[in-house]
């Protein structure tokens, strides 16, 4: 048998360049070689209040997305988190094993915290429930962006003491991430991570951007007080920028070195411009005809929660076994 991958994106905000070539790009590449499932982790987005009809459309967004990154629904399974509603059932089951002081240490919850007034719940339980996503279809291979490293580590931390607890029931997933852009800066701050939730302008190139817009942001972006590029001395604008070179056009370190040092920052924009631009073209091409059919969309759902169930609910079936629930 295969092994399984299972990784997810939450429809919010607008994805971007670091979503691609941290993830997106990678599920594509690996689509054939194991058993997928790619989700639209929506119930992952409600964490922070999301406006219904927005949250209803970038749904069928993010699944566009997906094919038009040449996701195979044939191969793959593209399926909604809230259409199964085992996540929601395992991820309680999870909950109860979980220390909260496990949560409590996560970056991302620490970080999204602090820009709320008031916390809720969800945003706590919300590594819990990735853990669930992964563990009920005992994938053996996550592939993200390094954001998530340490929510996968928690998953693999929480796998564990089930099976201590309760007996072997779960697979212990690996984390698998890009060896180029696995985490994306800011264009306007590269101290920060490129962010769907980041709404300033000069900020991210989003996968839907147009041309114009692309240019504008990329010759924005802050680079450092040198001329030119300098491989030793360089700020982390300007190596930002050499990484998404690098990423899209998947150029050697050797290359690379060759190609840019001592281009100045000018040149250097346009080249990353020239480079985004041409390799966004395509795949916004795929996208508006995907579009054009919401009725296929919608085929390509249904029928991916309809081949994952029968995966999760065998899986819930065991733990309930497993920890004496009623059945
Ligand atoms: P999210 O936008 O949080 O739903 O993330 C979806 C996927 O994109 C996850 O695998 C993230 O790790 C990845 N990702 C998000 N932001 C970045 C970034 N700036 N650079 C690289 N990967 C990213
Ligand atoms: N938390 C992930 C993110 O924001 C999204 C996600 C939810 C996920 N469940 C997952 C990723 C399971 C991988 C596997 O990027």
């Amino acid at each position: 048998m295969k092994t399984r991958v299972f990784s997810g994106m939450q429809p919010s905000g607008n994805l971007h360049i670091g979503n691609y070539l941290g993830a997106l790009r990678n599920w594509v590449r690996i689509q054939h070689d194991y058993e997928c499932i790619f989700c639209i982790v929506d119930l992952h987005a409600i964490t922070l209040y999301q406006d219904p009809a927005e949250l209803r459309a970038k749904i069928e967004e993010i699944a566009a997305l997906y094919l038009a990154a040449g996701i195979d629904p044939k191969a793959c399974a593209i399926m909604v988190q809230s259409a199964v509603p085992a996540h929601a059932e395992l991820a309680w089951m999870l909950t109860c094993v979980t220390p909260v002081g496990w949560l409590e240490r996560m970056t991302q919850y620490k970080a999204k915290g602090a820009k709320q007034e008031s916390v809720s719940d969800g945003l706590l339980q919300y590594p819990v429930l990735m853990a669930a996503d992964i563990l009920l279809y005992q994938a053996g291979i996550v592939p993200v962006g390094e954001d998530q490293a340490q929510h996968l580590e928690l998953t693999r931390d929480i796998a564990q003491r089930f099976n201590s607890l309760y007996g072997d029931t779960f697979v212990v997933p690996g984390t698998s991430l890009p060896a180029v852009g696995a985490r994306v800066m800011g264009l306007d701050d590269p101290t920060q991570k490129m962010s769907k939730s980041a709404g300033a302008a000069g900020h991210a190139v989003a996968l839907l951007d147009s041309p114009d817009k692309i240019r504008k942001t990329i010759i924005r972006a802050t680079t450092d007080s040198n001329p030119a590029v300098d491989f030793e001395t360089a700020g982390a604008g300007v190596l930002n920028l050499l990484t998404i070179y690098q990423a899209f056009a998947g150029t050697s370190d050797e290359e690379m070195k060759a190609r840019f040092t001592g281009m100045r920052y000018g040149e250097l924009k346009k080249q990353v411009t020239d480079m985004v631009v041409a390799s966004l073209g395509p795949f916004q091409q795929r996208y508006r005809e995907i579009t054009g059919d919401p009725g296929y969309l919608r085929e390509v759902l249904t029928e991916g929660a309809g081949r994952v169930a029968p995966i999760a609910n065998d899986t819930v079936g065991l733990v309930k076994e497993r920890m004496g629930l009623f059945r």
